[in-house]
């Protein structure tokens, strides 16, 4: 089984996008060793991130990125288990959505950290899945 876990942080400020880009280089760099896909969404003051792989490396791989300095309060959004990926072809897809996909997505994300659901919790995965396909 795999364990499929959102997250949602706030985002320290990067005009000059620096962070980002090595936030993804990071991700692509250590995520194939330790069999993580995922994708990060880019929110204005926000990242949400799905991560999926085996829990024991999925557990450690959220500690850590919790003590990250470009971002902080990171919060469970939801977690699920499954049995196949969503993001196979991803260390680490990325998507930074226009102003009204992002500002619906926000409003999602914040219902369900106030109240876990874990219908919605599927849904939510299941509408960021699509998205790295667009990506
Ligand atoms: C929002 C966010 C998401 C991150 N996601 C990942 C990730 O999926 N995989 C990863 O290895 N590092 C991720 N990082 C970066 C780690 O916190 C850390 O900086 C990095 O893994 C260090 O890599 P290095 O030791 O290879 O330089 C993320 C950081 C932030 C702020």
């Amino acid at each position: 089984m795999l364990l499929q876990t959102i997250y949602a942080s706030a985002r320290r400020a990067d005009e000059s996008g620096a962070d980002l880009q090595d936030i993804l280089w990071a991700s692509r760099r250590n995520n194939p060793a330790i069999d993580v896909t995922g994708l990060l969404v880019i929110l204005p003051d926000r990242y949400v991130q799905a991560l999926e792989g085996p829990a024991g490396s999925v557990e450690p791989l959220l500690d850590f990125i919790s003590d990250d300095a470009r971002h902080a309060g990171m919060r469970i959004v939801t977690r699920l288990q499954a049995g196949e990926r969503s993001f196979a072809r991803f260390a680490m897809a990325d998507f930074a959505p226009s102003s009204d996909p992002a500002a619906r997505l926000t409003a999602r994300v914040d219902n369900l950290i106030d109240r876990p659901d874990p219908a919605a919790g599927r849904d939510l995965w299941r509408d960021l899945a699509r998205l790295s396909v667009e990506a």
